[in-house]
């Protein structure tokens, strides 16, 4: 028999499809050819694994070889065949024993030497070699990303030769392993350097509770930048399965994953320059985009209304569904991207209108235009905005003492939040649905009075009630209180400050 079947994975979105590698010898002119529309890149690996092959001192089969990448519809780029192509090759023409091969999966791109060279997307290759019960075998250089799933028991190797050693029974590889119980860096942004603001401060700490979304506004240097970068140092920290998924996106990314960030929340603020691709994902194969980068973690939009507004209007759909897909002709890319979102922005070009202290030099027009890029819709996914006023000198002169609150503290409370709402309803409140919310919202008689009277008089939406509500759950239980007290709500309403402006319609 001259054909020989090896197992590897091609990469759509952060999943990793089977591929099946068939490898058939045949009497013919003498040649190579790969089939199952494999991408150029593929192609190229033809001559990649011949020189390995040779150089590594095996026989290169002087007979016609034909390579079937099955299924055929999946997309297949980049070097990461070379490996199971090369194995296949050897399998066929009798140089290594051909039934060891299909209890393993392969991937690694050859240098011509024979080497392995690392490649993308690993982590979401062990899960699917894990799930289907088969041994993946690495290029070295991704073998700490792969020991991330460290009951997968995958195998790492720096040359050809090593894994046909291994395949003879001759040596055994090494199996991947990485120490993640290593402390986290934490990061060094504390709370405490931001000076007097305790309502902006209290707003990020409701925010971090509640994963709420958040947009401050404000003159420029009052610290919005400052306080939003604050964010992930009072968020709770993120479990196994979450750091999991975080680490398979950035593994299918164009960085790719360093081991070093294992279990750090994302923090993402792309520039307002950024294309909607970098944005939301796409490309040439689709690379996941800042969306998806802070699945799990947090988006950050400093300076919200200079990113060009098609740019904003694709955040609609995500902030909505937690996901983000991506159409292709032959298939479609689904990533994940339930990030929490924050936002910051002067409330004018010159960023002074409303200021006590300074002058507005815009004009009405320049106003409207610049406003008028944050839509509605999206500003109606988020759940609150607050403003930052200057802060007085008093307080930047007050150096910090034991009465300045850390980061660690506070997130003490939002971890403690978080758990009341993990044990209520499994989720955190901006998550809710519209029946899970009137399940567990518990306003008190008197703050459904309050609520009644404030959208009357405001003429608020049915979207806004519920964003207040939850918001209000959040204020509760960061004090631990099952009711929501009409305290609570007139202290969610606070957050609200465009309701009340409008400046919008
Ligand atoms: N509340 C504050 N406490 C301490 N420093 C501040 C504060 N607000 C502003 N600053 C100083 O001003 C700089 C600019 O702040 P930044 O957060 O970028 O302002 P904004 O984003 O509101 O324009 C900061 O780097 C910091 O040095
Ligand atoms: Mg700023």
């Amino acid at each position: 028999m001259t054909l020989a079947i090896v197992y590897s994975r091609a990469s759509v979105g952060i999943t990793a499809p089977l591929v099946t590698v068939e490898t058939h010898l045949s009497n013919g002119m003498a040649g190579l050819s790969i089939v199952g529309l494999p991408e150029k890149a593929v192609k190229e690996s033809k001559d990649r694994v011949r020189s390995a092959l040779m150089n590594a001192h095996f026989d290169f089969p002087i007979r016609r070889i034909t390579i079937n990448l099955a299924p055929a519809d999946l997309p297949k780029e980049g070097g990461r065949f070379d490996l199971p192509i090369a194995l296949g090759i050897l399998a066929a023409s009798g140089q290594l024993p051909r039934e060891v091969l299909t209890q393993y999966e392969f991937t690694g791109e050859l240098a011509l030497s024979g080497e392995l060279r690392p490649v993308d997307g690993v982590l979401p290759m062990v899960l699917g070699a894990f799930q289907a019960n088969r041994q993946l075998i690495v290029p070295a250089a991704n073998a700490r990303e792969a020991a991330l799933v460290p009951k997968a028991q995958v195998l790492s190797a720096t040359h050809l030769l090593d894994v046909c050693a291994h395949l003879k029974n001759e040596s055994a590889l090494t199996l991947c392993s990485m120490d993640i119980s290593a402390p986290i860096i934490e990061s060094v942004l504390d709370i405490a350097d931001v000076k007097g603001q305790p309502h902006a401060k209290r707003a990020l700490e409701i925010a971090a509770a509640g994963r709420h979304s958040l947009l401050f506004m404000g003159p420029p240097g009052t610290g919005k930048t400052m306080l939003a970068s604050r964010l992930s140092g009072v968020l709770p920290p993120i479990s196994d399965e979450e750091a999991l998924e975080v680490a398979a996106v950035a593994s299918i990314s164009s960085n790719g994953f360093d081991p070093t960030h294992w279990k750090r929340i994302p923090f993402r603020s792309p520039h307002h320059t950024s294309s909607s691709v970098a944005l939301v994902g796409g490309g040439r194969p689709p690379r996941p985009g800042e969306i998806s980068l802070s699945h799990h973690g947090v988006l950050f939009l400093d300076e919200l209304p200079e990113f060009s507004r098609h740019v904003l209007e694709c955040l609609r759909e995500p902030l909505e569904s937690g996901c983000i897909t991506i159409s292709r002709a032959a298939f479609q890319s689904i990533f994940p991207a339930k990030f929490q979102f924050i936002a910051a922005m002067n409330p004018c070009p010159c960023g002074y209108v409303g200021s006590q202290s300074d002058e507005c030099r815009c004009t009405g027009e320049q106003i409207k235009r610049y406003l008028g890029k944050i839509s509605g819709p999206l500003l109606d996914r988020i759940d609150m905005h607050v403003e930052v006023a200057r802060v007085s000198p008093h307080f930047l002169f007050e150096p910090q003492n034991n009465q300045t609150e850390l980061s660690a503290t506070v997130r003490e409370r939002v971890i403690k939040a978080r758990e009341y709402q993990q044990q209520r309803q499994g989720k955190c409140n901006t998550q809710l649905t519209v029946p899970e919310l009137d399940n567990v919202a518990n306003l008190e008689m008197e703050a459904q009075q309050l609520l009644a009277e404030v959208m009357t008089k405001y003429n608020l939406s049915a979207r806004v009630y519920h964003r207040i509500v939850k918001l209000a759950r959040t204020i509760a239980d960061l004090e631990n209180s099952t009711p929501i007290t009409p305290a609570h709500l007139s202290e969610a309403l606070n957050y609200r400050c465009l309701d009340r402006a409008k400046p919008y319609s």
